[in-house]
């Protein structure tokens, strides 16, 4: 099959490569789209002078094979998922990929597999930044008061399902974000939103919440994100999801790290050592039934998404595109199909 694969000297290539082999508990996907993450050139430029892997997080397309313990899934069922690309020779920029059930879940006809393809990582990021970090409210449970959160930087991918969960559990949600993407992040429910470029942003949010606000999620932790979260929360400070490791600004405020990758609950050795932790796989798997569920009832939005001509051969533009900071409310996504050399 065609992949993109990380070379020696920190860059990729589109190559030849063997279909990945499934084991028992996994689920071969031919891949319609790969949607691009932060992590997937960061982690290209990290594998120098490292062997070869396949890069890519997300996934949609179509289920090929099923392994014999994995009775969830069927030939032929539309998927989204997410797997840890970058550290060997599976990852989502390619024509198949060795998906873990746990980690992807079913998509209706309602989405467009180009739009699913966004959902996986910015979705399980969601959930473990509001119910693995800060054990805020679900869907099914709404808040029966609401309560205030913010969610900062809401036109990254993670704020768009950050700030759809967290209305949908029954929450007050103020959002930051570029004025350009106000309209649409109101359509999604949201109860107001800010511009984060605005001096005084902080002081209006704390204004907003009566001095009273005590959970937020910080959906991008640049350097100067959690000193504005911090100025916009209680004087008694508050929680603090982050989706980096990034230290708080006061003592009252705590920030609570989790990554997305840990959800596979395996064992890896890139991009840093990790032992997995007990639960995370139960984690995910009610994390994917409930974004299933939520898909089939209509209840998710998707971000606009960035189509490139050639498929999976234009990832060299949208790394560029990425990396020089000109992603902005939207998901870059690769068709496979348009790759040139592709098959079917
Ligand atoms: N922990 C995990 O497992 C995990 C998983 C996924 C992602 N992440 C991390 O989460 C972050 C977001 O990822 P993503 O894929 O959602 O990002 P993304 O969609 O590629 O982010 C693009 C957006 O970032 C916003 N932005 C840039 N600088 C900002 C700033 N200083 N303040 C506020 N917003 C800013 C821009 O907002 P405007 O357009 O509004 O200006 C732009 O729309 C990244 O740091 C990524 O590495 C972590």
């Amino acid at each position: 099959m065609l992949a993109v694969c990380t070379k020696e000297d920190g860059t990729a290539e589109l190559r030849q490569v063997d279909v990945p082999k499934i084991r028992s508990d996994e689920v071969l996907v031919k891949v319609v789209a790969a949607a691009q993450n932060p992590a997937d050139w960061v982690f290209t430029e990290w594998r120098k002078g490292k062997e070869p892997a396949i890069v890519g997080l997300d996934f949609a397309g179509i289920v090929q094979e099923v392994g014999q313990s994995i009775d969830s899934f069927q030939v032929g069922d539309r998927v989204a998922g997410m797997v840890h690309g970058c550290k060997d020779l599976n990852g989502s920029f390619a024509e198949y990929v060795a998906a873990i059930p746990h980690m992807m879940f079913k998509v209706p006809e309602s989405w467009s597999l180009e739009d699913a393809s966004q959902l996986p990582c910015a979705c399980y990021t969601a959930c473990q930044s509001l119910y693995q970090s800060q054990d805020l409210p679900y869907p099914d449970n709404p808040a029966p008061v609401p309560f205030d959160i913010l969610s900062w930087a809401s036109g990254t991918s993670v704020g768009q399902f950050t700030v759809q969960l967290a209305k949908l559990g029954g929450m007050r949600v103020i959002a930051t974000a570029s004025p350009k993407h106000f309209d649409r992040l109101k359509a999604l429910g949201i109860d107001d939103v800010f511009d984060y470029h605005d001096p005084d942003v902080s002081k209006k949010i704390k204004a907003y919440t009566n001095g009273k606000l005590r959970h937020a999620v910080d959906c991008i932790c640049k350097e100067d994100t959690p000193k504005a979260i911090s100025d916009a929360l209680s004087d008694e400070g508050g929680t603090v999801s982050v989706v980096r490791q990034i230290k708080p600004a006061r003592d009252e405020v705590k920030h609570v790290f989790a990554l997305a990758l840990d959800l596979s609950e395996r064992p890896y050795s890139f991009p840093f050592e990790y032992t997995p932790k007990p639960g995370m796989a139960d984690f995910a798997d009610k994390s994917s039934k409930m974004i299933a569920r939520l898909l089939r009832e209509g209840k998710l939005t998707p971000a606009p998404i960035k189509v490139y001509p050639d498929g999976l051969a234009s990832f060299k533009e949208g790394f560029e595109y990425m990396k020089s900071g000109q992603v902005s409310g939207e998901k870059i996504v690769y068709r496979v199909a348009d790759t040139p050399g592709i098959r079917s």
